[in-house]
């Protein structure tokens, strides 16, 4: 990315004079969002060439620390670092009037380079929207780059240039906590997912006053951690790599996102910090990556017990030469480099290249033209920044409302009417924290709106609400411990303290006074967060045990699922006359339920990810290698690939979602059943809405190839479309299929397309489809 920032701005207004002695010619500047031309990126260059020439070796290492606010140092001694020009850049302080003296530190010191502010902007900064998992599920890429928009504008309102997002990691192992963060199991949804965040997030510019620079992570891989056990080890061959796990990145990247950061996980024997091939020959030669790498949180630190590094000097200057520009949470590059350098150990245009990326950072983000480009004037400052008025409430509740999968739905128990008695139970039915997810930013409870409050403020005075507590989210006591040592600063589980038995029955009551019973059951929040991995996916026991409880009443059971990643339901899937998936819903999400559960809006969301039957079934994704004896339903089982205790395959497939319509899909039509090389058709099929509701269908494309070079996937989402159809409306819907889409890499990690027969499958889900073959000449 090489973009040219408004020059010619505020400058003067508020720089602090070592700054206006830095500052860049202002007859470059072209208007905000306006792309480089290479006159301006030569201007650029240019610039920090002769901002490099007069640094001297402490003030280039300096650049190269990110630091955590609140964390690495007392306020008093950040500041005296920021003015020796010992800071790069920071991360975790959430307003303008945080960020302003920090940055008037900044530019007072010998050179006056601002600092940028970064932080951890996921899925939302104040109005928080459902985590990225839930996002995905809207299948809707306008939705995802909203998400991202409305992000950045909260975020850089409150003087945050950077985000640690989109988090892309592909993950097909549930037990994995950070599966919430991530936009699923599959490499076409999460490389779309990936391409509209950061659209969203950079705008037409990461120099805009209101864009915020997108940093894409975990390079690489992070999501394939061995068992699902955060933080672990990556094996993996390069053509799975290719093939799966590394398109999302590559698609960030292609979308102009700024920065990139490394995973804290090793890939085949080597950290992904100290991986040269990684970061240099994959990241910069072959993809031509022109931007910011950052290490994880004290991953430099972290090669010593990675075992790779036998002390600190040698951790640096491996992260270094590897290709580590910034430290994230920094130690090492600060007492080590200097020493490296000066003996020679580090070459100093090693760390003048990372420097120079910190500085085109900063550059591109419009800091050397305004610092406080972001931040603005004390005098604009919002009185309180925690104001309900400064929320996108509307975006956040229909984002949320798409996320939502409907999953089972017996005698039309949903939609529900707005009358009767509704008894509302349950340990997540009034969860405002837990609601919004992980990584929830500078989103506040107190924003939230729970189920509960959701379910009352729709049905107004029509009908009444009971509520019971029900169960505790947990009763273990191992686990509670854990999870309020994780979020230590927000006590995640307020236990109540009366007994079971005693909370099921005034829930049992509650259903029995009632029409029908909503259940909010699932993880807490901090279930499915970093190092939260689990060894069971099912829901805990105190949960199942009112679960059981409330069926026993005879009353139809709604439930109503917040996790943040795939569950093991197969007693719920069997008993729930209606069951809703909701991920965390965000600030809105109480609204966007209800919507739904009341029929305001006809769920439309589909699984990015496969649900297992059980924790031994996994992995379950549904694009799996061919195999010699593949399992075939509706066949013997003997000698083929399956456990023989239970069905075989996922207990809700990828792209599956119920509507309260039906759709039909025709078969497949080609417009010709060979294809030349170079060539495209089209593959069409007639879509209607049979049911009495008006909906919007997620029709999905997978291809298959028949016979290649190498084993290749039973198949792969090549495409999709959301469409809205009324009731009786039909529509046709094609899909181009040019050469691209049958590329894969082969053995030799050439990206090809073979002559041979495809498979073309359309259809609702993974497994609902229709198919037609062609062949390529
Ligand atoms: C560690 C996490 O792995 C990463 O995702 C996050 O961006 C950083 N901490 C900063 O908070």
């Amino acid at each position: 990315m090489r973009l040219l920032t408004s020059l010619a701005v505020a400058a003067s207004l508020l720089c602090a004079p070592a700054f206006s002695a830095l500052a860049a010619p202002p007859d470059a500047a072209p208007p905000d969002g306006a792309q480089a031309s290479p006159a301006s990126v030569a201007e650029r260059d240019a610039f920090i060439d002769r901002l490099i020439a007069r640094m001297t070796l402490e003030e280039k290492i300096g650049q190269l620390r990110l630091i955590s606010i609140g964390s690495d140092m007392p306020q008093p001694q950040l500041r005296k670092e920021l003015e020796a020009g010992r800071v790069g850049g920071t991360f975790n302080s959430v307003t303008p009037a945080e960020n302003r003296p920090l940055q008037e530190a900044a530019v007072k010191s010998r050179l006056g380079i601002p600092i940028f502010f970064a932080y951890d902007i996921v899925h939302g900064h104040r109005t928080i929207f459902p985590i990225s998992l839930g996002v995905a599920s809207t299948w809707d890429m306008g939705a995802v780059e909203r998400v991202a928009r409305v992000s950045a504008l909260e975020a850089t309102a409150d003087g945050i240039d950077m985000t640690f997002a989109p988090m892309v990691d592909i993950s097909r192992d549930p037990r994995w906590g950070r599966t919430s963060e991530g936009f699923g199991e599959d490499p076409f949804l999460v490389s779309q997912s990936a391409r509209a965040m950061v659209r969203g997030f950079q705008g037409a510019s990461p120099a805009n006053r209101d864009s915020l620079m997108a940093v894409v992570k975990h390079f690489a891989l992070y999501g394939a951690v061995e068992g699902g056990r955060d933080y672990n080890t990556v094996d993996m061959s390069p053509m799975r790599m290719f093939q799966d796990y590394l398109p999302p990145y590559k698609a960030a990247i292609d979308a102009g996102a700024g920065g990139v950061m490394i995973a804290l996980n090793s890939i085949n024997g080597e950290p992904a910090t100290s991986n040269k091939w990684l970061l240099r020959d994959l990241l910069r030669k072959q993809w031509g990556f022109k931007g910011l790498t950052v290490s994880d949180h004290g991953a430099i630190d972290e090669l010593l017990r990675h075992g790779v590094a036998k002390d600190g000097r040698e951790a640096a200057k491996l992260a270094i030469e590897a290709g580590a520009d910034m430290s994230m949470h920094d130690s090492l590059y600060l007492q080590q480099l200097p020493g490296l350098v000066k003996s020679g150990a580090v070459p100093v245009g090693v760390v003048d290249e990372a420097v120079r990326e910190v500085l085109g950072a900063k550059y591109d983000l419009g800091l050397f033209a305004d610092p406080y480009r972001r931040i603005g004037r004390a005098a604009d400052d919002p009185a309180d920044v925690e104001a309900d008025s400064r929320l996108h409430r509307e975006d956040a509740r229909d984002v949320a409302r798409r996320s939502l999968v409907l999953l089972e739905n017996r005698n039309q128990t949903l939609p529900l009417k707005k009358g009767g008695t509704i008894a509302v139970v349950g340990p997540l039915a009034d969860a405002p924290i837990d609601i919004m997810g992980s990584w929830s930013a500078a989103g506040k409870g107190k924003h939230s709106v729970t189920l509960l409050q959701g379910m009352r403020d729709a049905l107004g005075d029509r009908g009444r609400v009971l509520h019971a507590h029900g169960a505790n989210l947990t009763d273990d006591p191992r686990v509670v411990e854990y999870l309020n040592f994780l979020n230590w600063d927000m006590k995640e589980l307020v236990q109540d303290p009366r007994p079971l038995g005693d909370m099921i029955a005034e829930a049992v009551a509650a259903a029995r006074a009632a029409d029908v019973v909503v259940v909010a059951v699932g993880e807490s929040r901090g279930m499915s967060h970093e190092a939260s991995s689990r060894t069971t996916l099912s829901l805990p026991g105190s949960q199942q045990t009112l679960l059981k409880a409330l069926k026993s009443t005879g009353k139809p059971m709604v439930v109503v699922l917040m996790n943040g990643r795939p569950l093991t339901l197969n007693w719920e899937k069997e008993n729930a006359d209606a069951m809703l998936e909701t991920w965390y819903a965000g600030t809105e999400g109480g609204h966007a339920i209800a919507d739904v559960l009341f029929g305001d809006y006809n769920p439309s969301g589909r699984l990015p990810i496969s649900f297992p039957r059980s924790i031994g079934q996994i992995p379950t994704y549904y694009n799996q290698l061919r195999i010699g004896r593949p399992f075939t339903p509706g066949k013997p089982a003997n000698y083929t690939s399956q456990y023989f205790e239970e069905a075989s395959g996922p207990l809700y497939p990828f792209g599956y979602g119920l509507s309260y319509t039906q759709y039909a899909v025709s078969d497949v039509r080609l417009s010709r059943d060979t294809m030349r090389a170079g060539e495209r058709i089209e593959a069409s099929v007639t879509v209607k809405n049979t049911g009495a509701r008006d909906g919007e269908v997620v029709l999905q494309l997978y291809l298959q190839d028949v016979a290649a070079s190498v084993v290749r996937p039973v198949k792969e989402l090549k495409d999709f479309r959301k469409i809205p159809l009324k009731a009786g409306e039909s529509r046709v819907v094609s899909f181009p299929i040019d050469e691209d889409k049958l590329k894969f890499y082969n053995a030799k990690l050439d990206y090809v397309a073979e002559p041979g027969e495809f498979n073309v499958q359309i259809g609702l889900d993974a497994e609902n489809v229709k198919q037609k073959t062609f062949v390529l000449r």
